[in-house]
């Protein structure tokens, strides 16, 4: 990430127009034009700290508090304010408590919480409660009664959460959701989707750098090792579902005149952490001893209220190229990722796949369009400025967000329905009406405009 002057500078050089100016990431709607948002990131471990390199970009920021418990990430986090010309911001992070401090600042509109997983509900919660737009890191909870919490206390205090599923902004990904929204494969059947992401390395290192090699975990570890491993070795579940489902969810208007209605899910073996820690830290290691309860391959199959079907993988243990395997299949065709490929009926060849590229160029979505060169360099090949953008857009307005409590429910609720479900040999596992029957009358979201 270059600083803002830096960014400022490269976007004069370039020089390509007015999509190119940091100002005009918010100022779509003249009305909002100069009115700032006050932002605390609770977690400026590795996400949180490109969130903050995102919001230091936007002069429709301010970034008023900082809470982490490690000092070496304040460090961090304070190095790249100072850098970027802003003001120091108020600092927390004495205890594991102290963001409640936080949460209590006047200076406070906006929170951006990325930490470990099992402080997700809390801290979003407390958050909804002081009064502040929320904007949580994905997933957004690990079991039924959070993913409940969420909604309850979003309804409760009618402050707004919204789950920061970046892949929803992808360039392919917006683009086949504007095929889908413009009736391209016809009336949608079926989709795949997952995390397909070899972690080994992410999940143990040497606890002096995140990708350090090593096969330490837990107190051992640092960045990730520290806390996600933890569930590899206690829940064989799919512990992390909404890059891959987030995306389809959206294309099949989830909680908008439809829902997830039931999930059968099995696991395979679960041979790939400890086979890497022999390899790595011999086989008299202490940690080769322990049994990983999570399957390397966890299957789930979604049925929806409109009859389709959802497969999800998670696929983190194994040695793989990553990939989120979508396909999006409808009465007259599909894409599919991997492969790259596209089939139209009655526009391709019969029988036989396009090349995806230009059915994706031609459908590229109007953000995309828009904002495409302004969020090259933003994470994550530029979807990180756009769920950043379409956060800050939206707690400007205090609108509801684009992707709510309710979606980060039904989506974070595939964790605990797919543990049952393979504790219970692939019982069906009944999802939870999280909108209470609202998902009958609720609109589709507006997703084909070029403001956020
Ligand atoms: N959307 C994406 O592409 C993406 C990518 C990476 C991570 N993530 C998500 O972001 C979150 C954070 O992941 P990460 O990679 O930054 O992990 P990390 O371990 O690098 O950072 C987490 C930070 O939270 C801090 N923390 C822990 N407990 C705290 C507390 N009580 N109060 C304040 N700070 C506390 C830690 O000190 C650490 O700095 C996770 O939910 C992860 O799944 C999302």
């Amino acid at each position: 990430m270059s600083s803002r002057r830096d960014f400022i500078k490269k976007s004069a050089i370039i020089g390509t127009g007015l999509a190119m100016s940091p100002s005009l990431s918010f100022g779509a709607s003249n009305s909002f034009k100069g009115k700032k948002v006050n932002v605390a990131l609770i977690g400026v471990g590795l996400r949180g700290t490109n969130h903050l390199n995102n919001v230091l970009l936007r002069e429709d920021v301010l970034v008023t508090a900082i809470c982490d418990i490690d000092p070496r990430r304040i460090k961090i986090a304070l190095d790249l304010i100072d850098k970027a010309g802003e003001k120091k911001p108020k600092v927390f992070g004495k205890n594991d408590l102290d963001y409640r401090n936080l949460l209590d600042l006047k200076e406070v509109d906006a929170v951006i919480i990325s930490t470990p997983w099992l402080w997700h509900t809390k801290m979003a919660k407390d958050s909804m409660l002081a009064g502040k737009y929320t904007g949580l890191e994905v997933s957004a909870a690990n079991t039924m009664e959070e993913c409940w919490d969420l909604v309850n206390t979003h309804e409760q205090t009618g402050s707004h959460l919204m789950i920061l599923e970046n892949v929803n902004y992808r360039r392919d990904v917006l683009a086949v959701l504007n095929m889908v929204k413009q009736n391209v494969f016809g009336e949608l059947v079926h989709f795949r989707c997952g995390y397909q992401h070899d972690l080994r390395f992410v999940k143990l290192n040497d606890g002096k750098s995140a990708y350090g090699k090593g096969v330490e975990f837990g107190e051992k570890g640092i960045s990730e090792s520290a806390w996600r491993t933890q569930h590899s070795l206690l829940r064989n579940a799919d512990v992390y579902p909404t890059h891959g489902v987030g995306p389809m969810a959206t294309m099949c208007d989830v909680n908008r005149g439809n829902r997830f209605m039931s999930l059968t899910s099995h696991a395979s073996k679960g041979i790939g952490i400890h086979n890497y820690i022999v390899k790595h830290g011999g086989k008299d290691h202490p940690n080769a001893k322990l049994k990983f309860k999570q399957g390397d391959v966890i299957t789930s199959t979604i049925e929806t209220a409109n009859g389709e079907t959802i497969i999800v993988t998670h696929d983190c243990n194994l040695p793989r190229p990553y990939s989120l395997g979508f396909r999006v299949q409808g009465a007259n065709g599909l894409w599919e990722k991997d492969g790259d490929r596209m089939y139209i009926e009655g526009k391709s060849e019969p029988h036989r796949w396009d090349e995806s590229k230009e059915w994706l160029e031609k459908y590229d979505h109007p953000l995309w369009k828009k904002y495409g060169e302004h969020a090259q360099g933003a994470g994550h090949g530029g979807m990180d400025f756009f769920v950043i953008n379409a956060f800050i857009e939206s707690a400007k307005r205090n609108i509801a967000p684009p992707l709510d409590a309710y979606d980060a429910a039904a989506w974070s609720a595939i964790t605990p329905l797919s543990e049952a479900s393979i504790e219970n040999n692939g019982e069906p596992q009944d999802f939870p009406d999280f909108t209470r029957g609202m998902w009958v009358k609720r609109k589709p979201y507006n997703w084909i405009k070029d403001t956020y």
